[in-house]
């Protein structure tokens, strides 16, 4: 339980930043013993960090994680990852804890769609249909038909009748790559994630030249310029794949630094290199999903805090295009 000096309400608002942990404990086991005791999963995206990817249950992109999320039976979802992955979690297990170790693990990309002002856009296109990207609040998602991922994104466009009128959003740079790659115009609602639309497109071509056996791989977040030069172009589980079963030795790798981590491991052989910013900082860490640590998953999951929770009519608002977007990646064989 947690102390008295401790209270829920404020781990809400200010995570477990100021709780000590007993530096003699091993978190490593101590997390392993939590899960069996709580019955509890633990779900994380490839930007983690590699203590917190090598915990995990399950590793995977947006996709995978949603449908690992709906057909987990356990009791507790500890969602390592960011504010809408956990609530996309929460959405579709409602009866189930679902926890994220920060509360305050946000991301760019939905906070560039703020419900009220995507409301007003979409009325004015009254015969548009609306594909969200999953990296959108709950609130987007109830003013969505469909939720798509960076690997399914295509193949649901493609789904749709040639002449439907669609609204993408938020995401203008994924939403101008399907475009390109399907021959349709979507509407494009015009958000960007600070982490992909950070990279130098002259930095990367010196890098390319100084290492002429290098491919570029790069997510279709990045900015067309990016995506332009790349070798390879598909979402953390289509570029980890690829890098496994690719013949090259070197990679270049156009997206968050914590994939390589597991492209490392599963790949020991080859170099993977972090495409530089156009800056001196480290801007290729979303500071978001960095904001998880192993401590804090350790606290997360002992203290059962902090936890996802959501109003009824808005969970089930939001549940309509999450389900639509798990049938056609199940029909299209799409799976994580
Ligand atoms: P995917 O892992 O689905 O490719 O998404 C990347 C991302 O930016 C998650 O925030
Ligand atoms: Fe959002 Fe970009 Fe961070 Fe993914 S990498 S969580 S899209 S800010």
């Amino acid at each position: 339980m947690l102390s008295s000096a401790i209270k829920e309400s404020e781990i809400d608002k200010v995570g477990f930043l100021d709780m000590e942990i007993d530096p003699s404990l091993d978190i490593f086991e101590e997390i392993s013993k939590l899960k069996k005791e709580k019955n509890a999963v633990v779900l994380a995206h490839y930007y983690q960090e590699p203590d917190i990817q090598d915990v995990a249950d399950y590793i995977g992109d947006s996709l995978g994680l949603a449908q690992n999320a709906a057909r987990t039976e356990a009791d507790i979802i500890v969602f390592a990852g960011v504010h809408f992955m956990a609530e996309t979690a929460k959405i579709l297990n409602p009866a189930k804890k679902v926890l994220l170790p920060d509360l305050k693990a946000g991301c760019s990309l939905s906070d560039s769609c703020p419900p009220p002002l995507f409301k007003a856009f979409k009325d004015k296109y009254p015969d548009h249909l609306v594909i969200s990207y999953i990296n959108c609040s709950a609130g987007i998602k109830a003013l969505s038909d469909i939720i798509c991922t960076s690997s399914n994104a295509q193949l649901i466009v493609e789904s749709l009748p040639k002449d439907q009128k669609i609204i993408f959003a938020p995401d203008k740079n994924l939403g101008g790559y399907i475009n390109k790659m399907t021959g349709r115009n979507m509407l494009l609602w015009n958000g960007a994630c600070m982490v992909h639309e950070i990279f130098s497109l002259e930095k990367i071509t010196k890098l390319k030249s100084r290492h002429p056996e290098a491919k570029l791989i790069a997510h279709p977040e990045c900015e067309d310029t990016i995506l332009r030069i790349a070798d390879f172009i598909g979402s953390t589980t289509q570029l980890l794949k690829y890098t496994e079963k690719d013949k090259s030795s070197t990679y270049i790798v156009a997206t968050e630094t914590g994939i390589l981590h597991s492209m490392q491991q599963n790949a020991p052989g080859k170099t993977f290199i972090a495409a530089p910013p156009d800056n001196a900082c480290a801007c290729n860490d979303c500071p978001h999903m960095k904001r998880n640590t192993l401590e804090k998953l350790y606290l997360c999951m002992k203290y059962e805090l902090p936890e996802i929770k959501m109003e009824e009519t808005l969970r089930l608002a939001a549940k309509k295009p999450i389900d639509r977007m798990l049938e056609l990646s199940k029909k299209l064989g799409l799976g994580g």
